[in-house]
């Protein structure tokens, strides 16, 4: 028996039956025999039926609020979290075809708060070939930026911003990543592995999750390093219901000419080493779980966003403004390791 058992009512059970159950819940769910929620009493309702002239005779029918809020079964925690808070609700039902599956307290959710439910998926496995012969002997990962694997910042930024269940997506040299994490326990997070035969890209690893998640799901580049704040693009994901969405950065790229604009055969203006603006893709996404591919078969992430977009789907950008480096070429991998310091250290 789960603790909300305990407040499971009758609509004939009586007002003077009912009250005292009310516990640390406060709140009683009036159901049928099928435990189909037929409404809810909380002491605001009680406190108006009496003041309506109803007595502790009266049956919890009469005094029950019949149209609760609920939600649905599968609800991302967040969602119900933001949901209670606007409302400012204590409690929350959670019903499945309208029988009561669960009960929701807004302090146990608050607690959960530091805690984020969403699984994060970093994907770990390319081989790096642009920092060869770093990569020769570990996978890019791994390598040391500022002392320590950049894996190892990546699982600690994760873990800062409560998302605690981590799924690495691992292929080449993927013993070293998985001797060096094992369960995550060493790094106060849960680690576990998504191995592929073959490379899969960066989508198709996503195929080998043993279930489908719940809440949308974190995908990360294992080479990239940020301050990037995960909880904040969750949010900006669900606050928009998108299919995918994807951490934005500005990139701005310097034509090194005397660039010249034409009216058919005459010059009409000339722009000295113009800078052009590109939003580019920061290797770091939100995915809805209904997106995600069901079996492992290779896909690189811009396929599956290019997909989501085909079918209808909503492929939203989050910006990212705070520090971020992809260390996948020799230059960032040493701007990388002189930003570490004055970033990560005792964060
Ligand atoms: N498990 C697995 N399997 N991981 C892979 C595979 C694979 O087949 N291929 C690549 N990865 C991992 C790499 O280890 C790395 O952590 C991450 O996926 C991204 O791969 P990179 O090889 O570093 O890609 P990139 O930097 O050229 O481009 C990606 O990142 C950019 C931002 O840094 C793309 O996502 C770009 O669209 C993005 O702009
Ligand atoms: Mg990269």
């Amino acid at each position: 028996m789960k603790p909300w058992h305990a407040v499971l009512a009758a609509a004939d059970d009586s007002l003077h039956q009912a009250l005292g159950r009310f516990g640390r819940f406060r709140i009683l769910l009036v159901v049928d025999a099928e435990r189909r929620l037929l409404g809810t009493v909380t002491d605001g309702d009680v406190r108006r039926a009496l003041l309506r002239g109803e007595t502790m005779d009266a049956p919890l029918a009469r005094i029950m609020n019949p149209h609760p809020r609920t939600i649905p079964l599968n609800t991302p925690r967040s969602a119900a979290l933001t949901m209670m808070k606007s409302l400012d609700i204590y409690q929350l039902p959670v019903v499945d075809q309208g029988v009561v599956v669960d009960l929701l307290i807004l302090s146990d959710m608050v607690e959960l708060t530091g805690e984020r439910p969403n699984w994060t998926v970093i994907l770990a496995g390319g081989q790096g070939k642009r920092l060869r012969p770093l990569t020769e002997h570990l996978p890019k990962p791994m390598l040391t930026v500022g002392g320590q694997p950049i894996l190892e910042t990546i699982v600690q930024e994760l873990a800062a911003h409560g998302l605690r269940r981590l799924y690495l997506a691992v292929n080449y040299k993927a013993e070293i990543i998985k001797r060096h994490f094992g369960d995550g326990g060493r790094f106060g997070v849960e680690i576990r592995y998504l191995e592929e035969n073959e490379p899969l890209g960066t989508a198709g690893p996503l195929g080998l999750l043993p279930e489908r998640p719940v809440d949308p799901l974190l995908v990360m580049n294992g080479d990239v390093l940020t301050k990037a704040d995960f909880g904040q693009l969750l949010a900006f994901h669900e606050s928009r219901a998108a299919g995918a969405t994807v951490g934005v950065r500005l990139f701005e790229m310097e034509v090194p000419y005397g660039v010249l604009e034409f009216e058919g055969d005459r010059v009409s203006a000339i722009v000295e080493k113009p800078v052009q603006p590109f939003k580019v893709s920061a290797g770091i996404y939100a995915l809805d779980p209904a997106v995600l591919p069901e079996r492992p078969v290779p896909l690189d992430m811009p396929d599956l966003l290019r997909g989501v977009i085909a079918s209808g789907g909503t492929v939203t950008g989050f910006p990212i403004h705070e520090y971020w480096i992809d260390i996948g070429r020799p230059p960032e991998f040493r701007q990388a390791a002189a930003d570490f310091d004055a970033l990560f250290v005792g964060s």
